[in-house]
């Protein structure tokens, strides 16, 4: 079959979907696993149970290829590391961003090194890095030390850096805000999400600007090309809501964390490089920061599993977690639409899932004793 007979409408990710609102070029060799694309479910039993007139939906961005939202920036990144001639790509990872970076970069032909956390990655992460042949380096230290390390040896070593302070990573990550605003015909009217190192709320509220036609720094790298400039697809921008874990909460406490702990080990992160951003797009919105316990979020990371059949990683489920408690107290007002993005998918860290939960049950291997079981929950 020739390329030609092929259906045009096979889906062939994202920068091939918004190239025209993309920094690339006809030159531009792309380096896709057709990510993005992905789905935009709505909230069926949990907003019933809530007794509140809100449609909630969430934006499951774990079906990516590699299970996380990382990969809508490394599929930019990664190409334009390789436009650049770039044979080999670093990275500081609390797991996802050196899982998507190790994939992308075995498409690509590339080495990608890797710096993560001693022992506070989860398994299904650190697999992913290993399976894909990424130097995996792990360091001593935590995510905010390897971002420091990782910065200093791009000055020593012919490596590019695919962390979100690669600008074409924001790129990739703003078109999750342009399929959201497509699925629903609008924007919603708040946008709740997980911050970590603040790159991926920074990125969406690039995406909602141009989507309705504002111009933001990021209209710069398309060279004011952004089509949307003149045929916004929405007129109206959601207010930002990001969510920490206490334990790491530095837009919290006004300052980094010297020491972030959590559970939630996707944003086990103190010193947050889009600070600056994210700020900006919290204001600029008339949204704010909160923070939620990890017992909070676990919490929610089961009801979302159990009531409405979506498993995302504790990180993720801290967007829906702060979302339910606003809409409960009233800040949230009845009659909104919200967005949640849920980063990533919950097989990434399993344990964590099933931790202090005893519902296994062995039985004896005959009829007798599987039908008194299941009648048992009958
Ligand atoms: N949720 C998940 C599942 C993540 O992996 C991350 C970040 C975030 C939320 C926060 O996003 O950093 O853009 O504010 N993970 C990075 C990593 C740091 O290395 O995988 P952010």
């Amino acid at each position: 079959m020739t390329d030609s007979s092929r259906s045009s409408s096979h889906y062939q990710g994202l920068i091939h979907r918004y190239k025209d609102r993309l920094p690339v070029s006809e030159s531009t060799p792309v380096i896709t696993l057709n990510e993005g694309d992905t789905p935009l479910i709505k909230l069926n039993n949990i907003p019933r149970e809530l007794g509140k007139n809100v449609e909630i939906y969430v934006k499951y961005e774990g079906l990516n290829p590699t299970g996380s939202f990382k990969d809508r920036g490394m599929t930019m990144a990664v190409s334009k590391a390789a436009e650049e001639g770039a044979k080999a790509i670093v990275c500081a990872s609390t797991g996802n961003t050196s899982a998507a970076a190790a994939a992308y970069a075995a498409r690509a032909g590339m080495t990608a090194f890797v710096l993560i956390p001693e022992g506070k990655i989860p398994m299904g992460k650190l697999a992913q890095a290993i399976a894909h042949g990424a130097v995996v380096l792990q360091i001593k230290g935590n995510f905010d030390d390897g971002m420091r390390l990782v910065k200093e040896v791009a000055g020593e070593a012919p490596v590019a850096i695919v962390n979100s302070i690669n600008p074409y990573r924001l790129q990739g990550q703003k078109t999750g805000a342009f399929e959201i605003v497509e699925a629903l015909g609008r924007a919603p009217d708040y946008h709740c999400i997980p911050v970590g190192n603040a790159g991926n709320i920074s990125g969406y509220w690039i995406g909602y600007s141009e989507a309705c036609g504002h111009n933001t720094a990021s209209c710069t790298l398309c060279n004011g090309q952004c089509p949307y400039l003149d045929n916004p697809i929405t007129s109206t921008r959601p207010v930002m809501v990001g969510y920490q874990a206490d334990g790491a909460a530095p837009f919290l406490r006004g300052e980094p964390v010297i020491e972030p702990e959590t559970l939630a080990t996707a944003i086990r992160i103190g010193n947050p490089q889009s600070w600056d951003l994210a700020k900006a797009a919290v204001e600029e919105s008339g949204g704010w920061f909160d923070e939620v316990s990890d017992e909070e979020l676990l919490a929610t990371q089961a009801l979302l599993a159990r009531k409405e059949g979506v498993f995302c990683e504790p990180a993720s489920a801290v967007s829906l977690c702060g979302a339910l408690r606003d809409i409960k107290s009233g800040l949230i007002p009845e009659g909104s639409l919200i967005a949640c993005t849920l980063t990533g998918h919950g097989l990434k860290d399993p344990d964590i899932a099933i931790r202090g939960q005893e519902d296994v049950r062995t039985v004896k291997a005959d009829l007798e004793s599987v039908k008194a079981a299941i009648l048992e929950h009958i």
